[in-house]
This record gives C-alpha cells, structure tokens and sequence, in this order.
C-alpha cells in the first residue's frame, strides 16, 4: 500500500538516498543511546574514541555530575543549563508551544521574535516545566524477585506494576525527590529515576521564525541546514531554591552544576557527546511489527497528513489571524509527516524488511539449537502469528485518528460529553451553571487557536479517506448523514457547522451561561457531539479492546524475544530503546555528501544561509536586522575566517526528545544543541545504518551571535562561563 500512497510525497529530493549509499562507511559511527549510570562499561572506547574527561564528571552515584545541567524541557524535548542563574538553552521548536500560549496578534513573537532586556521582563510560561534528573539506580531485582520469564502474564503484569507503586512511594519517602520507575529492554530491566520538576519556568529569548524556524519544512530533516533552532528559557524557585509554582517572589535558580561553553568549535573528527532525553526507538522488533510501521502505520499517517497540511496552510497563508492560531499545531503535524517519509523511504531502499527477515531466520537456527531458554523456537512463529491477527485494526485506528479525529470539531466535541455528563450529574441549576462554566473555561485555549471555517474545509476533505478506505466499518450514523447529504460531504460540512456548538464559542457560552436541567436535549442533538459519540463507540467495540489485547500479548512476546537476542549474541552491547529517560550518546564530527561527493560537508555558516534567502518565499526571508549584521560583518567575538559557524553534523545516534540536547566536546563542554537528523537516517529509530546515521546540531557560536548581536541581550552572556 505505501508505494502507491506514497510515490507523489517522494518526488522530493529524489536523488539524496542514492548519493549517500555512495560513501564511504565512516569508522566512528556509534549506534546506542547509553543510560547516563551505565556509562562507566564504555569509559575505555569513549576514552579511545576521544574522551577527556573522567565518566564521573558526567554522571556519578553521589549525584554531582553533568546531569545536573541538563533537564528534560516540557513533555518531550531536552534542554541544558547554561549559567549559574538557572539559564536554560533549548531549541526554538520546543519552546514553540509555550511561546504560542504568549503570542497574540499584539505580541506576535513568532514575526518580531523575543528578548528580555533584563530579568524583570522575562515571561512566565503557565504549564510549562523542567525536570532534572539527580540520580538513576537499578531495581530490576526488587521488581523482578522470584518471577520467571514465563510466569503468566496478567498475573506478572499486575504484581510488577504493585511493586513499582510501592517502590516509587518508598524512594520518594527516603530521597525526597519524585521517583519513577521505567522499564528497559522490554521490562528485562527496571530503573527508578529520581528528578526534581521545577515549574515556574520564563521566557527569556526567542528568535522570530525567520531565524529560528529558517528553512521551514524543506530545510527540516535535511543537510545541510540554516536553521537558528533555539530558544532560551529561566527556571525559577521558592526561597530554599527549590521547585515552586510561579510566585513573583520566586528568584533565578541555583543550579547544582551548569555547562561551561566553548566557542573555541571543533573539527571533523572530534569526539561529541549528546546528554538528554531520547523518545522512542525500536531497534529490536521482528520484521512482523515493523510491517505494521513500514505498511500501515506511516503510509496512512502521511496520506492524512499530505492533505491536512494543504488545507491548513491555505487557509494560513490567506489570514495571519489563523497562522497564528495554528501554526504551533501545523508544526507538529508536518514534523511527522516529513519524518515519517524519510523513514519509509530509509527502510525501504536500506531492505530493512530483507535485512530483519533474515536476521530472523539466523535467530531460529540458533535457538533450535539453543537449550537455555526452550521458548526461543517458538517465539517468532508466536509473535508473527499474533500480529498479523491485528492488521486491519491497526489500520482502522490509524485512519480514525487521523482523518475522523483528526477534524478538531470532531475531536473537540468530547467537551459536549462532558458537558452532557454535568447535566447527568444532577445538579440544581445553580450548581449546574457553575460547573458548565468551569467546563467551558477549560474549552478556552481550544478555541483561541480554532478557526471554524478552516476545519470546516478539513472535514470535507478528510472524512472522505475514512469512507474510502474503512468502509467496512463506517458508524450507522456516518453512513445516514452520508446518505441524507447524497454523498456531497461539503453539504455535509455545512450542516454540521452551521450547527454545532463546538464551532461557534459564543454561541456554546451563552447556551451555557442560560442552561437550564432540561436543556441537555440541545447537546443531544448537536451534530459534533453525535459524530464523536458514534466514532468513540467504534473505537471502543472495534479498536480499543482488539488493541490492548493483541500489545499484552506482544508485550509479553517482546520481553522473552529481547532477551532471547540477548542471549544469543553476549557479546554485543545491545543498548535499551529509548523510552524518555536520561541518556547519553558519543560519537565524532563527521560529514555527509547529501547531493553527491561534491556536497560534502560537516558544517554551514551564515554566507551559506544568506545564499539560500529568497525574499519571495516565507520560509526562505531573512530579517533585515540579521542581513545589516551580515553586509557590515558585524559577528563581534563570533566570526570564524570572516564568517559565523552555524550547523554541524555528527555520527551520533540521537532521536525525538533529543531536539535541544546539549552537544558536547572531549571536555563536556557545550558546543552546541542537538535539533534534527538527516532525512533517510530517521529510519535508525528502527534500524540503526551508520552510513545514513547523522544528528544536526546549531553550533553555539550562532546563538551567541544572535542574541548579543540580533537579540541585543548581550547581558546574558555576561552570565555565562565562554571559554575558547
Ligand atoms: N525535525 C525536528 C524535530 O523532530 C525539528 C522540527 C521543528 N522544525 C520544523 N520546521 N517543524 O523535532
Ligand atoms: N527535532 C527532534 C526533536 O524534537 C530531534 C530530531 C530527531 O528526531 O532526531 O526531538
């Protein structure tokens, strides 16, 4: 399916696959996300790759080393603390969100970009928080005392999850801190983190869009690369210096430990490190679950989401009103899209499938042979079996997210439910209006970046995917609407958002600020709450059920597959999946060819940016500011030969959740922050290729430039610690 579905989106820089299968295998290529206590196992290659300094600057048992300074930023990104007031580096797409919250067309930072010229007027981000983590321990054998392998399952499953509450409480008691307990290699391993979150975070320094998101989605999962991808932030504390809600007493936080800088750069070859918070990899499935990504999941996703993005951006191009409103949205929705092409495109010209297949086959001769764990022989035929029950409902749930769900009126009306449910609730028509209002209230940021007729265009344009490929199992109430409108989904559209209260914010306010006991018959009938009623209810009869069954299942299957590789090859280093925890990777500076061997290159700089403006095309413009400062040369301490460094890449494997990490030299002094990787080489969140496997990262001389120079908020610098 995904050839078809997929053929148009890879028109798109066609040739690049090819051109890097061309080159040379580079030696230092370094597949693994390590966990920060586990470290001290790779001190010698480290050591031999580069490494200057002791693994127990970088993280120790006591507590004090560099993991004091990098923190997880939000829910998904990485961030590092760069001076002794609680400073704190991340990129400009992760500080995304937060500044969308800030941003109206009065303050529209994502045009002008943002710069506190002192501390007084740095910004408080509601919702946002900071977590570091202060020290990680093994507790597999508390979680796992006296459990076998094949102990049965739900039985394990709710035992394991007991112990974790009870160990969690239990580490909170005696250190203080939060405690969290994850599992590692498929829950062959447990790890308990401890972490402090910190939740007065301000807004310090953002670069407009220009700047910070230069190059757009073309230049996103790309190299080479002109992208200012940053943004800074402050953590704040109470008095004892310790994590508060936002109090305007609260003052700049003391951190434990925070990254020197060295602007002094690097070159090809240098020993790098990135420190943080990598998402999700799967490098150990078997080729049965990768299909389900590789057939179903991304093909699906990027067909929904090709067509999301060219209503959206129609509409975002007509109104700067609706760019705002949607362009945090946007972002995210267009990170994957493009992210995910590149993945099917790495699996598929790199034959993951073949390459999988055949380390399978591999794995049953060994384990016919093998006679330490006897359920090895079965466990691929078990596994494959199983997931192959669970094809078309993957594929339904992927379609109803993203085309069904994927129209926020549709999406959104789950309010009406909770709405119907204050009404069910009983209450007396005070109490009734009270709690409708403190419902609604919760509806506000929804509908600050919601445009009626924008969503309108996406219903029309989404909904008829699902009745193209899911006809099997269209709702009753879908199918009549269908049939009443003759299949003329725009009169669909109409209706349905002519009426409902979940595109018109006004019109749900004063239905609630009037309700009376009676009045639940108008949510009853609200076309937005009937079509999310009928699709919730195929999720939970068709979806839901089949899925939870089949993941335990194959959670189970994974667990005793994981180990049984394991088992198999003793002496490889098999690094856990990333799941969100603390990690630490290493690897060197090194370049790619992307176009060919004449395009190799392992850094750009300003004069290549300044080469790629086009004043006609948005994500190509260049502030004037920044044209001035480039014409005079003006790069202050930051020029390099006549010119200021900006992107580099290296051998490093990073993924999701890195973006914002700190990169660090020999020393484990900062030199830049992780953003991005080159487009095939997405694919080593599955299948790791050291030919293809690159992160991006903004060197820190550009920041440094563009806040003294652009920003003029050179008073930043004065609290960092620079050494060349
Ligand atoms: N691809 C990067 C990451 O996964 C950066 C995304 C932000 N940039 C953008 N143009 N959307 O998150
Ligand atoms: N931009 C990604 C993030 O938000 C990092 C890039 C990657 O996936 O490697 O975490």
């Amino acid at each position: 399916m995904h050839n078809t579905l997929c053929n148009c989106i890879f028109i798109i820089k066609n040739m690049l696959f090819l051109a890097v299968f061309t080159m040379s295998v580079p030696v230092s290529a370094k597949e693994g996300m390590c966990l920060a206590p586990a470290l001290k196992s790779r001190e010698a290659d480290m050591k031999a790759m580069g490494l200057k300094i002791p693994i127990d600057k970088i993280y120790n048992k006591s507590g004090t080393g560099l993991n004091n300074a990098v923190v997880l930023f939000g829910k998904g990104c990485t961030g590092e603390i760069i001076s002794s007031r609680g400073l704190v580096l991340t990129n400009h797409h992760c500080g995304y969100s937060p500044v969308q919250g800030l941003s109206n067309p009065a303050h529209d930072y994502f045009a002008n970009g943002f710069w506190a010229a002192s501390a007084s007027e740095e910004i408080p981000c509601p919702g946002l928080t900071v977590t570091i983590v202060r020290r990680m321990e093994n507790v597999t054998g508390k979680i796992l005392k006296g459990l076998s392998d094949t102990v049965h399952n739900a039985w394990r499953d709710s035992l394991i999850a007991a112990r974790i509450i009870n160990l969690e409480k239990e580490y909170r008691q005696i250190t203080k801190l939060d405690a969290s307990v994850k599992p590692y290699y498929y829950g062959n391993q447990y790890w308990v983190s401890l972490t402090e979150t910190f939740r007065d975070i301000r807004l310090v320094g953002f670069p407009p869009n220009s700047i910070g998101n230069f190059g757009g989605d073309v230049e996103n999962w790309a190299w080479p690369r002109h992208t200012g991808d940053f943004s800074m932030f402050r953590i704040y504390a109470d008095s004892n210096n310790k994590p508060a809600g936002y109090s305007k007493n609260n003052k700049a936080y003391t951190p434990k430990d925070f990254f020197v800088i060295n602007a002094g750069g690097y070159k090809e070859g240098d020993f790098t490190m990135v420190y943080g918070f990598p998402g999700t990899t799967q490098e150990y499935i078997s080729s049965a679950e990768l299909k389900h990504i590789f057939s179903i999941s991304d093909p699906v996703r990027i067909e929904a989401r090709t067509k999301k993005l060219e209503i959206w951006d129609k509409h975002m191009n007509s109104s700067r009103d609706i760019f705002l409103k949607y362009t945090s949205k946007r972002a995210g929705v267009a990170n994957g899209w493009k992210k995910w092409q590149g993945e099917l495109r790495g699996l598929e010209l790199n034959h993951v499938m073949e390459k999988k297949e055949a380390y399978e086959k591999d794995f049953q001769l060994w384990a016919a042979k093998n006679n330490t764990l006897p359920y090895a022989g079965d466990l691929l035929t078990k596994i494959k079996n199983n997931a192959s029950l669970i094809d078309s409902v993957i594929m339904l749930d992927e379609y109803t997210k993203e085309t069904v769900l994927g129209i926020e009126l549709i999406q959104q009306s789950a309010y009406l439910e909770r709405i119907l449910q204050c009404f069910r609730a009983g209450l007396s028509k005070q109490a009734l209006q009270d709690t409708l209002k403190k419902t609604l209230a919760g509806l506000k940021p929804l509908f600050k970046n919601y445009d009626a007729p924008t969503d309108k265009d996406l219903f029309q344009n989404l909904l008829p995917l699902f009745f193209r490929d899911c006809s099997a199992w269209i709702p009753s109430y879908y199918q009549k609407r269908f049939t009443k409108h003759e299949g003329n989904f725009a009169e669909w559209a109409d209706a349905v958002y002519k009426k409902s209260f979940m595109a018109n914010e006004d019109k749900l306010t004063s239905f609630a600020d009037t309700a009376q006991l009676a009045d639940s018959t108008f949510i009853l009938s609200d076309p937005g709450w009937k079509l999310f009623t009928a699709i919730n209810e195929l999720r939970k009869e068709k979806v839901a059920p089949q899925l939870s069954a089949y993941y335990k299942e194959q959670h189970y299957l994974d667990r005793l597959y994981m180990k049984s590789q394991m088992t198999k090859d003793k002496h490889k280093t098999f690094y856990p999946d990333a799941n969100l925890t603390l990690r630490l990777t290493y690897g060197k500076i090194q370049g790619m060819d992307p176009e060919g061997p004449e395009t190799y290159s392992y850094q750009t700089n300003i004069d290549q940016l300044m080469a790629h403006e086009n004043p006609d095309v948005d994500m190509f413009k260049v502030p004037q500011k920044l044209k001035e400062l480039y014409t005079q040369k003006d790069y202050g301490s930051w020029a390099v030969k006549g010119t200021v460094p900006l992107a580099f890449i290296a051998s490093t494997h990073t993924t999701g959740g890195n973006s914002g990490s700190p990169v660090l030299n020999a020393k484990g002094q900062l030199i830049g922050t992780n953003f991005d990787r080159p487009w095939e080489g997405t694919m080593s969140d599955l299948y790791y290729d050291p030919r293809l496997c690159r992160n991006i990262s903004l060197d820190i001389r550009y920041t440094l430039f563009i806040v003294e120079k652009f920003g003029n908020a050179g008073w930043l610098l004065d609290e960092m610690k620079i050494v060349k």
